[in-house]
């Protein structure tokens, strides 16, 4: 991957994809600005290279429709704040209004365009829109790492059209920093993964035994572990249909010297309501219709011991429904034991992410990603499409 540090980027009008969908409230105020801070590295330094920087994102899932609820004004507004500038806004991202306002663009200036997703075209990776986007610059720059597993016109399409493209900052941060817990560890290697579903996390379950020393598992997916070890996980949440696969996981795990960490016991609960009647169990002895949301204390204890002596910690998913205060003490026990460690430790975005700010153990880490979708799709082994796209 080129870096955009390789390239001449003084006087060029530069295309930069971030990602700044972010989380807004009812009155569109953003609730997380940490996406729009983490490109700021960038546009500082295109903006002391005197490059003429066009900004392009992002924002939910409009589907091809112009929805002011998706609009990026508050972003525009909020970054302007940031970079302490004024940054001027394009009301789309492409037609003749834009075009002018990239030509009347000064260098060191900055210009965010509108949501990409209001055209339909961006999600379908048109050529003919992707060429559009390319013709308002000199070279583009990815710097959405946290979507680089899309392939879409921003993020794949414009790279084949564009004079010249390379990785922003924090996109090669993003991947190096997951490259290097992997592929050369400080032993041994931990990875934690949660959430609620096997089906979501197989790929990367799969992939992970292929290099890790431990394999720590919680949240609802344990509960589809323990069921095919023929325990009874009355009411919990289960994949029935993956009840083979997960066998064949644990005996997978056990040939290649992987171990496989499963609660032994849990906090269950009468029902899924942080106010439900809860009690702490074996997993063996989990009552009539109950269901388990979160890993118990003995669990906690052995993980977090795991975690104690890595030397590479790699955490992806909650340990249990970390959204009711009830049940949130498995997955503060993983963050906090996480925080004390010394080892290089990886945090996947999303859910996550979310996890750690809760548990405040944001500056404890070595690093917390951006993306959740796009940091899974590491964990799967596959390379990045909109890093291809850079190759
Ligand atoms: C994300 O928040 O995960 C990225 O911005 C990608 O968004 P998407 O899932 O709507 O493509």
């Amino acid at each position: 991957m080129k870096s955009v540090k390789d390239i001449n980027v003084t006087s060029k009008r530069v295309f930069v994809r971030v990602d700044y969908n972010v989380p807004l409230d009812d009155q569109f105020n953003i609730t997380d600005d940490n996406r729009i801070k983490e490109t700021l590295h960038l546009i500082e330094y295109l903006m002391e290279k005197k490059a003429k920087i066009i900004l392009a994102s992002h924002l939910g899932r409009p589907k091809g429709k112009r929805d002011m609820k998706y609009s990026l004004a508050p972003v525009a507004k909020r970054l302007s704040e940031l970079l302490k500038k004024e940054i001027s806004f394009a009301e789309d991202c492409i037609g003749e209004a834009v075009m002018q306002s990239v030509s009347r663009l000064k260098e060191g200036e900055v210009l965010l365009l509108e949501n990409l997703r209001f055209h339909l075209e961006e999600e379908k990776n048109d050529d003919e829109f992707a060429k559009t986007l390319a013709r308002l610059c000199d070279i583009y720059i990815n710097e959405a790492f946290s979507v680089s597993h899309r392939d879409q016109a921003s993020v794949t399409g414009i790279p084949k059209f564009a004079g010249e493209s390379g990785a922003g900052f924090l996109l090669e941060k993003e991947v190096k920093s997951y490259y290097d817990s992997v592929e050369k560890p400080r032993k041994p290697l931990v990875a934690v993964i949660g959430g609620s579903k096997v089906s979501s996390k197989l790929d990367a379950l799969m992939n992970m035994l292929k290099f890790v020393d431990k394999l720590i598992i919680g949240g609802a997916m344990a509960n589809t572990f323990l069921k095919s070890q023929g325990i009874d996980t009355k009411g919990s949440m289960i994949e029935r249909d993956l009840l083979e696969t997960a066998r064949q996981i644990i005996q997978k795990a056990a040939e290649k010297g992987v171990d496989l960490l499963l609660p032994e016991d849990l906090i269950c609960a009468e029902k899924f309501d942080k106010d439900s009647k809860s009690k702490t169990v074996l997993t063996h002895e989990i009552p009539d219709n109950w269901m388990a949301l979160d890993i118990g204390p003995k669990t906690a204890l052995r993980y977090t011991k795991a975690i104690e002596e890595a030397g590479t910690i790699v955490w992806n998913g909650p340990m249990g429904v970390f959204e009711m205060d009830p049940f949130m003490s498995g997955t503060k026990a993983i963050a906090n034991a996480i925080a004390s460690s010394k080892a290089f430790s990886v945090i996947g975005g999303g859910d996550t992410g979310l996890a750690a700010k809760k548990c405040h153990i944001e500056d404890k880490v070595s690093y917390i990603s951006t993306g959740g979708g796009a940091f899974l799709h590491m964990m799967e082994g596959k390379i990045l499409p909109g890093v291809a796209a850079l190759k």
